[in-house]
């Protein structure tokens, strides 16, 4: 089945055996012994935990050809797991922090994007996530040093420590964002509550929520979430190994497409949490007893979520709904175009 990946962070594909082939390339020392040792480490007790892990493991990425090789692996991967669309987050102010230029970074990123319709049948584009753990000053400086590249971008997100560190801030730079034309989207309700998703939605005004499993909570928000026609970008493997949900069968991914909520599978950092998109899809089928159907709406819903162009998203719909589940699809495949979920005030 076709897939759109709606929510994968390229540092975030880092496999401990690429990372220290970088470490030596580059002569730099990581604070492991080995490949093993670092999967050692990765039984996380929150998203914390995970990040400090994830930001010193990107001290192996420096040259344009290590970020070239990043992206190129995970399309490669991502292509065997049936993706054909990848929108894909990059940290870009955790590597000007370290010192490596915007145009190294992007450079490199915008090489592997690039190509990546020729070499690896996926189309793709690229958006920047700023680190909400830090000042929106410097989430907007480091936005000019992006746009002074000149390399093209699809959109901008949110992610980094959640709870404690509002959205609002971030206000200004998202609406200077859409401005300039671009797609808008924030991790909320992963660690955070509720709350944190009707910031999002209310100071940011975002097209797509990542993650977003604790809106659950809160029956006006779903209603809200539903009616709108806004997508939640859901990981399950993340979750359960981040610990915001106590185990696969407590996910609320049933629930959320039973709810009618515009919910696609996605991996986040596939190689920190236990799999790529098609790990997550077989998790979630075996687990909850998915039928073709239920697939068919996850990978649709992958596709009406995300920000190909409209004849683009036509096309690859009709391909899901033309093979072999074909006239047992839910409803979202259907009557969803000019969805209104951008224009609503909230
Ligand atoms: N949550 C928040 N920020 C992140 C994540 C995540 O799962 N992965 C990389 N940055
Ligand atoms: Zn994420």
């Amino acid at each position: 089945m076709p897939y759109a990946e709606l929510h994968l962070h390229l540092e975030g594909t880092l496999e401990p055996e690429l990372a220290f082939q970088l470490a030596e390339r580059n002569r730099v020392t990581l604070p492991w012994r080995d490949a093993d040792d670092l999967r050692s480490r990765y039984d996380y007790g929150c998203l914390q935990d995970f990040l400090d892990i994830y930001y010193a493991n990107m001290e192996v990425l420096r040259t344009a050809e290590d970020f070239a090789d990043l992206t190129n692996a995970y399309l490669a991967r991502a292509a065997r797991a049936g993706v054909v669309r990848a929108e894909v987050f990059l940290d870009l102010q955790a590597h000007l922090a370290r010192g490596i230029p915007a145009e190294t970074v992007l450079g490199g990123v915008s090489e592997a994007l690039r190509a990546s319709e020729a070499t690896h049948g996926v189309s793709s584009g690229l958006i920047i996530t700023f680190l909400r753990h830090l000042p929106a000053d410097d989430a907007e400086h480091a936005y000019d040093q992006a746009l002074a590249t000149g390399v093209e971008l699809l959109g901008i997100g949110l992610c980094s420590s959640e709870v404690g560190f509002p959205a609002a801030p971030f206000a200004p730079l998202w609406e200077r964002a859409r401005a300039d034309g671009l797609h808008t989207v924030a991790h909320a309700g992963e660690e955070g509550d509720a709350s944190y998703v009707w910031d999002a939605l209310r100071h940011l005004k975002v097209e797509r929520i990542d993650h977003g499993i604790r809106a659950m909570e809160d029956p006006t928000l779903v209603a809200h979430l539903r009616d709108h026609r806004i997508p939640l970008t859901v990981c399950p493997l993340s979750n359960v190994r981040l610990k915001a949900v106590p185990d696969l069968a407590a996910h609320p991914l049933p629930a959320m497409l039973d709810a009618g909520l515009m919910v696609t599978v996605n991996s986040d950092d596939p190689a920190y949490f236990g799999g790529y998109l098609d790990d997550n899809i077989a998790a979630v089928r075996r687990q909850f007893d998915l039928t073709d159907a239920q697939l068919a709406t996850l990978a649709a819903n992958s596709f009406e979520a995300s920000f190909l162009p409209p004849a683009e998203k036509a096309r690859l719909l009709a391909e899901i709904s033309s093979g072999p589940t074909a006239g047992r699809l839910g409803g979202d495949i259907n009557g969803s175009a000019g969805s209104s979920r951008d224009s609503s005030p909230v």
